[in-house]
């Protein structure tokens, strides 16, 4: 993408306890990123509200992501890290989006439709609007670049195409005010305000599927507790769920195109390549022909190594919400800073009267 810093931004909502499906779709690559990019980590309690109504339950989860990122490896002074309701500029940048984006864009989502289930007329216009506020935190950074799973692809589309229809919308007083980039749309060069964000979804681990149903996502919402691994769940824990996991009968195959048509086979196939950070291909050289009884064992205990001292370091950030708490303050300081900028320049292109 031409002209713009390339700059990533990510969150994960503070909703009961992370799992591994979004420390390795997300968390672990995030922890990689700091050390090519300029990075802002949020922990999205906003967007919690949709789903999460409970105060003091909120409370709680959003130290604990924060601790979670922090005990996985993500260094809050090097990096942004912060809770999105504390930068007001997010909310006042999804009304501008929510002007934007087009009902029935939203109406498209698969998560609004999944979560708002059978009584639609019932979901509360926040799950509808969700995918605005979701734009807004990528782009009031105006940043290029956005880590995610592969449940996220959707929402970054609608990102994409939030971006590009401000751009045009605006274009001329864009240009006007001195405040874009040069920059492409489809045929045309214009002068675009924000980027075109790239989704950044890729490797072994972009959809960690359940522990129990190789079809559906790993998520923090089944009600199986065996379905996942909490950040949280000691080794005895993790041993276990890894031993019940749904298998099949045949051995693991010595090719990745042997895992086609066996989804629990392939998700912990996956689970492993993502753990010791390789693709498919190599784990199943290592372990083709083996037995799931051995191959468990082996996932068992890399899981288990790799875990352990991020559950470890989260118990003793846990336990000082002081800390958490000003790393969340000095993070939403220079966040706002950033977002103020941005906001600026978005209210003289609207015309909204500021001086
Ligand atoms: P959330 O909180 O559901 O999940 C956080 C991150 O974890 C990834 N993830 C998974 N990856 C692989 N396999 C899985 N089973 C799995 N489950 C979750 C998610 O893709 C995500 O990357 N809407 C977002 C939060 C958000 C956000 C943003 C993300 C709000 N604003 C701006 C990026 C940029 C969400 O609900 O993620």
């Amino acid at each position: 993408m031409s002209g713009f810093k390339e700059r990533i931004f990510s969150g994960a909502q503070p909703t009961g306890n992370l799992h591994l499906g979004n420390y390795l779709g997300a968390i672990k690559r995030w922890v990689e990123l700091q050390e090519t990019h300029e990075c802002i980590y949020c922990v999205v309690d906003m967007h919690a509200l949709t789903i999460l109504p409970d105060p003091v339950e909120l409370l709680k989860a959003t130290r604990e992501i924060t601790a979670a990122y922090i005990a996985a490896g993500i260094d809050p002074k090097k990096n942004i890290v912060f809770n999105q309701s504390r930068v007001k500029q997010h909310a006042e940048l999804a009304w501008v989006f929510n002007c934007i984006a087009r009902i029935g864009w939203m109406n498209r989502m698969t998560q609004f439709k999944d979560k708002a289930g059978k009584d639609r007329e019932n979901a509360s216009l926040g799950l509808l609007a969700y995918p605005s506020l979701m734009a807004a935190d990528i782009l009031l950074y105006r940043a290029t670049h956005v880590p995610v799973g592969d449940d996220q692809k959707q929402h970054l589309e609608l990102t994409r195409d939030i971006a590009q229809k401000f751009n045009n919308d605006y274009s001329s007083r864009i240009e006007q005010l001195g405040v874009g980039i040069e920059m492409k749309s489809g045929d045309e060069t214009i002068n675009g305000f924000f980027p075109i964000t790239e989704p950044m979804i890729s490797g072994p681990a972009m959809r960690i599927m359940s522990l129990r149903d190789g079809t559906k996502k790993m998520s923090k919402s089944d009600p199986s507790d065996l379905s996942r691994i909490n950040l949280v769940d000691d080794a005895d824990t993790i041993t276990k769920k890894i031993r019940k996991a749904k298998t099949d009968a045949d051995a693991i195959p010595s090719e990745v195109e042997g895992l086609e048509g066996r989804p629990e086979a392939d998700n912990l196939v996956g689970i492993y390549a993502a753990l010791a950070g390789q693709d498919k291909a190599a784990t199943c050289r290592e372990f083709g022909g083996k037995q799931f009884s051995e191959f468990k064992a082996s996932l068992a205990e890399l899981a288990v190594a790799t875990m352990s001292p991020i559950t470890q370091e989260m118990r003793k950030l846990n336990e000082d919400p002081a800390y958490i708490d000003q790393v969340l303050r000095d993070g939403g300081e220079r966040a706002g800073e950033l977002a103020e900028k941005t906001m600026h320049d978005v209210r003289d292109i609207v015309g909204f009267l500021q001086n």
